[in-house]
C-alpha cells in the first residue's frame, strides 16, 4: 500500500479492523456504484444544516459521490441566515416555512445570505488536506444563471413583491456543465426575470422544479428530522407516493417533514425516480441511505421498489454478476453470456431501486408437463429476509401458469433450503427425458421435486 498515509496505514492495522468484512462490504456497495454511475442526483439541504456545522461531513461525502461518476446539482436553501441578517439590520421581518412576501431590504439579506452560504459550500469543496476524505479530490463547483423566475404576485389582496416561483430552468446549460463539464452545479434559492430582477425563491420548489427538468434519478432533501416515522417511532424507509398523499392529507406530519414530504410526492409524480428525506445530524447519512438495502430516512417511490419483474436483455450484464461468484465456488453450473442472453426471457429479477439483486430462470418440460427453476440467486447483501422464497412462490406460480404438475432443481449445496420448502429428494430418471440426457454426471447435482 504505497499511496497510503501513514495514519491510514495504522488504522488498518489496528486490531479491530476486519480484513474479510471490509472486503465483503465493498464488494456489496458495487451494485450500486455500478447502477448509479453517470445519475443525477439533486441534492437539497436548508441553512439549518449550515448552521448545525454539517456542511463539512455533506461536502465529504458529496465528493464521493461525485468521483463515482454520479451528477450532482446542489440546491442550498438559507432561511435561517436571512433571518440574522434581517435581525442585524434591526428590520422585525422573519421568514418562517410558509409563503411570505419579500420586501426590497428582506431581498438584500437573502441575496447577501445566500452569498455567504455558496462562498462556504464552495470552500469546502476546495479541501484537500492529506489524511481526509477530500485528499486528491479536484471538485469543481459551478454557479450561475440557469433558473428564471416569476413573481408569485398579489394572492388574496397580498403583493408577494420579491418572493418568486421557478419559471424555467435552463436545462442545456445544467446537463452541459454536470455531463460535459463534469461539475458539481450549486444553486442558490434566488431566480432572475426577464426584466433582471431577482426573486427570492423557496429552496424546496427549485429543487423539486430542477429535479423534474432534469428527470433526476433522486431528489434527496436532508432534514434536521428523522424521515417520516411509523406508529412505533421507527423510520418508516420506503413510501409509496400514494401513501406519502394520504400521510399529507391526514395532517399528521410536523411542519418540516410535511414540507418536505409534500415535494418529494409531487417530484416522484412528475418523473423523478425517487425522492428521499435523509436525516442531516447523523453523519453519513447520504452514503448510507444511497449504498444500503434500507437506508436510514424515507425514500418515496411512485409504487412500492421491491419488485419482481421478468427480465428484459438490458438484465444480461446484472444476471452475470450475480452468477459468476457462485460459478467460481461451483455452486452453479458456468453459463456463458450467450446462453443467459438467449434464455433471458426466462428470467425473473428481483430489483430494487435499479439495483438487480437477484434473480430465477423457469424452463419448462411440456411433454412431461415439469418444470425447472435454475439460477436461484439472492445476492448476498439481501439473503436470510425472505427474498429467496418470494423468488420461489414466484416462479412456482410461474410453473403452474405453463400447467406444470412439477417443479425440480438440482442443486448441489442447496439440497436442505429446498428440503424445507416441501423439495422432496428424486432420482436422475425423475427428470424429463431431454434433462436426463444433458445431466452432467461428473457434477453429480441432487434432483429436487416439488409437487405444484
Ligand atoms: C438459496 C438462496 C437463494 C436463498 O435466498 P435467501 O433470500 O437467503 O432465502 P430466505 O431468506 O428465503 O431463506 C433464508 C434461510 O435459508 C437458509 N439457507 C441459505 N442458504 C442455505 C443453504 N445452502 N442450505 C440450507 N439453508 C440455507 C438460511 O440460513 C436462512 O435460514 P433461517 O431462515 O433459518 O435463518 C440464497 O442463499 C443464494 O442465493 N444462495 C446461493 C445460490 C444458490 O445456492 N442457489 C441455489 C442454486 S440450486
Amino acid at each position: 500500500m504505497p499511496d497510503l498515509e501513514p495514519d491510514t496505514v495504522s488504522a488498518l492495522e489496528a486490531p479491530e479492523f476486519a480484513p474479510a468484512q471490509f472486503v465483503r462490504w465493498f464488494r456489496d456497495v458495487a451494485p450500486y456504484v455500478h447502477a448509479f454511475r453517470g445519475k443525477t442526483f439533486v441534492v437539497a439541504f436548508g441553512g439549518e444544516l449550515v448552521q448545525a456545522g454539517a456542511l463539512n461531513a455533506l461536502v465529504q461525502d458529496l465528493s464521493l459521490l461525485s468521483s463515482l461518476g454520479i451528477r450532482l446539482v446542489l440546491v442550498h436553501g438559507s432561511r435561517p441566515q436571512v433571518n440574522e441578517q434581517l435581525r442585524l439590520k434591526g428590520f422585525t421581518q422573519q421568514f418562517d416555512r410558509g409563503l411570505a412576501p419579500t420586501d426590497a431590504a428582506a431581498l438584500e439579506c437573502a441575496k447577501e445570505a445566500a452569498g455567504e452560504i455558496r462562498l462556504d459550500i464552495e470552500a469546502a469543496f476546495s479541501q484537500g488536506l492529506p489524511n481526509t476524505p477530500m485528499s486528491h479530490a479536484h471538485i469543481r463547483v459551478i454557479s450561475g444563471n440557469f433558473v428564471t423566475a416569476r413573481p408569485t404576485g398579489v394572492l388574496d389582496g397580498v403583493d408577494y413583491k420579491h418572493t418568486g416561483q421557478v419559471r424555467k430552468i435552463d436545462v442545456d446549460a445544467l446537463k452541459f456543465a454536470i455531463e460535459k463539464g463534469s461539475s458539481v452545479v450549486l444553486l442558490s434559492p434566488l431566480g432572475f426575470s426577464p426584466t433582471g430582477d431577482a426573486f427570492n425563491l423557496a429552496m424546496e420548489d427549485l429543487a423539486t422544479s430542477v429535479a423534474v427538468a432534469l428527470r433526476a434519478e433522486k431528489l434527496i432533501f436532508l432534514s434536521s428530522g428523522q424521515g417520516v416515522l411509523n406508529e412505533d417511532g421507527t423510520v418508516d424507509t420506503e413510501l409509496a407516493r400514494v401513501d406519502a398523499d394520504g400521510l399529507l392529507a391526514a395532517g399528521s406530519l410536523d411542519e418540516e417533514t410535511g414540507a418536505y414530504l409534500q415535494y418529494a410526492s409531487l417530484a416522484v409524480k412528475r418523473g423523478v425516480a425517487r425522492a428521499h428525506l435523509v436525516p442531516f445530524a447523523l453523519d453519513g447519512s447520504v452514503l448510507l441511505e444511497i449504498f444500503t438495502h434500507d437506508g436510514v430516512g424515507t425514500m418515496v417511490v411512485e409504487d412500492t421498489l421491491d419488485d419482481l419483474r421478468p427480465a428484459t436483455i438490458d438484465d444480461v450484464g446484472a444476471i452475470l454478476s450475480l452468477i459468476e461468484p457462485l460459478e467460481a465456488d461451483g455452486t452453479l453450473v458456468p453459463r456463458p453470456r450467450s446462453v443467459v442472453e438467449r434464455d433471458v426471457e426466462n428470467f425473473t429479477v428481483l430489483e430494487h431501486d435499479g439495483v438487480i439483486y437477484g434473480c430465477a430462470a423457469l424452463h419448462t418440460f411440456a411433454d412431461e408437463q415439469m418444470a425447472e427453476m435454475a439460477c436461484l440467486i439472492v445476492h448476498p447483501e439481501w439473503q436470510g429476509s425472505g427474498e429467496g422464497e418470494i423468488l420461489l412462490r414466484h416462479m412456482e406460480s410461474r410453473a403452474r401458469a405453463t400447467g406444470a404438475k412439477r417443479l425440480f432443481v438440482l442443486t448441489t449445496r442447496t439440497s436442505h433450503w429446498f428440503m424445507k420448502r416441501g423439495f422432496v429428494q428424486g432420482g436422475i430418471t425423475d427428470l424429463p427425458r431431454e434433462k436426463q440426457n444433458h445431466y452432467n454426471r461428473s457434477r453429480n447435482s441432487l434432483v429436487f421435486i416439488k409437487k405444484l
